[in-house]
């Protein structure tokens, strides 16, 4: 049976760092601030939303809410982002997405200050990403990359297969690896003879929000395999991309969900908003 790579646990220990840091900077006087908006109540995004602000209050960073009508304009959505923009006393700001229709994503993240951007979407923190200069970097890669340290897991000289190829967690994570010195592939939709590539994995990151789409048939045995996905299965629990009980028995290391990538994701966001702050004196 597989290791079983504990994301509360590490989370945990995370957050804990971050209590003592934000301590620390208190005690100088700074007060680490993010401001989260949402807009509109889609009920998904209101748990996220939820579970980052009380993660703030965990480690001690004061979150400013700002829960706007679904029927905001993006114009009146631009302007608070520009006013934050100019608050001397906000360190991060999150647009939680997906955002209503009538709302242009990009143009919002875009609008957001490269300096605050914790979530690590604006073009200039993928950018920087992408040719290894210092910026914020989409959390919930970032978490992945943290689990695996932290897990014990050697990551340089490893072949990698991505599956997934998002803005939010595909590209930046295979970038990620890359950085780790990493030999990445990245599979997809149109990849073709998907067992082949997948199963060449020494470490295989599954992101396709497909439940229980990876078999054992997809794993080479002994790989570890990381669970991105979070989908409700056939009796409305909570299960991965991969069939976790098929593939446990055959891989050195797995992680759970819930518990696996899903705490490390606002780990991560919290580590970005203590880090905005050397970023903006
Ligand atoms: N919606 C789903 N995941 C995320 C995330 O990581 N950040 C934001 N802002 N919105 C999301």
């Amino acid at each position: 049976m597989a290791f079983i790579i504990d994301g509360k646990a590490i989370s945990t220990e995370i957050k804990d760092e971050l209590k003592q840091l934000a301590a620390e900077k208190k005690a100088e006087g700074v007060e680490v601030t993010l401001a989260v908006i949402q807009v509109g109540d889609d009920p998904a995004s209101s748990v996220y939303v939820r579970n980052k602000k009380k993660g703030c209050e965990y480690v001690g960073i004061r979150s400013l809410s700002y829960e706007l009508p679904g029927e905001t304009t993006q114009e009146e959505l631009l302007s608070l982002i520009q006013e934050l923009n100019g608050r001397r006393d906000v360190n991060g700001i999150l647009v939680q997405l997906p955002l209503p229709s009538h709302i242009h994503e990009d143009t919002v993240i875009r609008a957001i200050d490269p300096r605050k951007d914790v979530d690590g979407f604006h073009p200039q923190s993928v950018g920087a990403l992408c040719i290894g200069q210092k910026g914020f970097v989409s959390c919930t890669p970032a978490g992945i990359i943290q689990l695996l340290k932290r897990s014990g897991i050697e990551i340089a000289g490893k072949e990698c297969v991505v599956l997934g190829r998002s803005n939010i967690v595909g590209k930046p994570m295979s970038l990620l690896l890359l950085r780790e010195n990493a030999t990445v592939t990245i599979a997809h939709s149109r990849t073709r003879n998907l067992k082949e590539v997948t199963g060449r994995a020494d470490i295989l990151i599954v992101a396709v929000g497909k439940p229980k789409m990876i078999t054992r048939e997809y794993v080479k045995e002994g790989a570890v395999v990381i669970d991105v996905g979070i989908n409700r299965d056939e009796n409305n629990k909570l299960c991965g991309d991969v069939d976790f009980e098929d593939v446990a028995p055959v891989c050195s290391a797995i992680t759970p969900v819930p518990g696996g990538v899903g705490p490390m994701t606002i780990a991560m966001l919290l580590n970005n908003c203590m880090e905005s702050v050397s970023l903006q004196s």
